[in-house]
């Protein structure tokens, strides 16, 4: 499990998290959605601790995380925010020196690796060098960086920016594999099919702050699960689709009824568009 104790970082007058509380369990797969400058990122590195928090405790396993504590990091695979291989090298040399970071016996090495390139349709390819590879195959190739040594706990950060919907896809599918497989999964997004598809529990994060936490549906349903919005951009929303229907009834205005989305959601409690 993964437990946040009232943790904040700044940087000098910056408050980039702020006192940030939450306990997640093993095996859950978690979205911190927000817009960009939330916060997601710093929040994101604080708990796999890369950066100490200003204020407050990180903890896995019960076990305090801070920057020197190997013993978690191990249990732990990061895909950052920016792409970080080597141009040069080929999808399996990138693997070769990822698994020699993570100290995998040399006998073990390239059965790990292939399994690895397998799962996310890199294999056919390993001898391919970094620099021709698509933005999709980047990505996909930064994820078995990451997995490489088994880790209990995925993070990632807005793993699907700039990538083509199949790709996408691909990664989601991925992960939902992973995540049944019994591995914690938390990821940053600021997508919000990717928050609704794919994770379990939502985090909605605005100013460095988190305003609301549950899975998607719940979230939604908590606000209404059907939107009428008028052509003058006025939005009510309903529980039922015969709540809108009715509402509208004796409309004279154009409008639409549509399902209530979290970028609504997060429009309800903030003022702001995630996007
Ligand atoms: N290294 C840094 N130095 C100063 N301010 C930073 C730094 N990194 C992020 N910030 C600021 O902290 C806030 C949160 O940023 P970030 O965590 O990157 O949010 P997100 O990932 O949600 O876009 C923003 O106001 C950003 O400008
Ligand atoms: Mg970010």
């Amino acid at each position: 499990m993964i437990k946040c104790e009232s943790v904040s970082k700044s940087y000098g007058d910056v408050n980039a998290v702020n006192n940030v509380s939450f306990e997640i369990g093993k095996g859950a797969f978690l979205g911190l959605l927000g817009p960009n400058g939330a916060g997601k990122t710093t929040l994101m590195r604080t708990m796999i601790g890369l950066l100490d928090p200003s204020e407050g405790s990180i903890f896995f396993n019960n076990i305090k995380m801070n920057k020197d504590n190997l013993e978690i990091k191990e249990k732990i695979g990061v895909v950052t925010q920016h792409i970080n291989l080597d141009k040069e090298l080929t999808i399996n040399e990138n693997m070769i020196f990822a698994a020699k970071l993570y100290k995998i016996s040399k006998d073990k090495i390239n059965i790990e690796i292939k399994k690895v390139l397998k799962l996310l349709g890199l294999y056919e390819l390993k001898d391919r060098k970094t620099k021709k590879l698509s933005g999709g195959m980047k990505r996909k190739l930064m994820i078995a960086k990451a997995i490489i040594h088994n880790p209990d706990f995925i993070f990632l950060d807005e793993p699907t920016v700039g990538i083509d919907v199949n790709t996408r896809k691909e990664i989601w599918q991925f992960l939902r594999h992973e995540n049944k497989k019994g591995k914690t999964i938390v990821l940053t997004t600021h997508y919000i099919e990717e928050a609704e598809q794919l994770c379990d529990l939502v985090m909605l994060m605005s100013d460095g702050k988190i305003f609301k936490e549950d899975t998607s549906k719940n979230l939604i349903n908590e606000i209404g699960d059907f939107k009428v919005e008028y052509s003058d951009t006025e939005v009510f929303l309903y529980q039922s689709l015969e709540e809108a229907k009715n509402a509208t009834k004796n409309s004279d205005k154009i409008f639409s009824i549509s399902r209530t989305s979290l970028e609504d959601v997060f429009f309800y409690y903030t003022n702001k568009k995630v996007n």
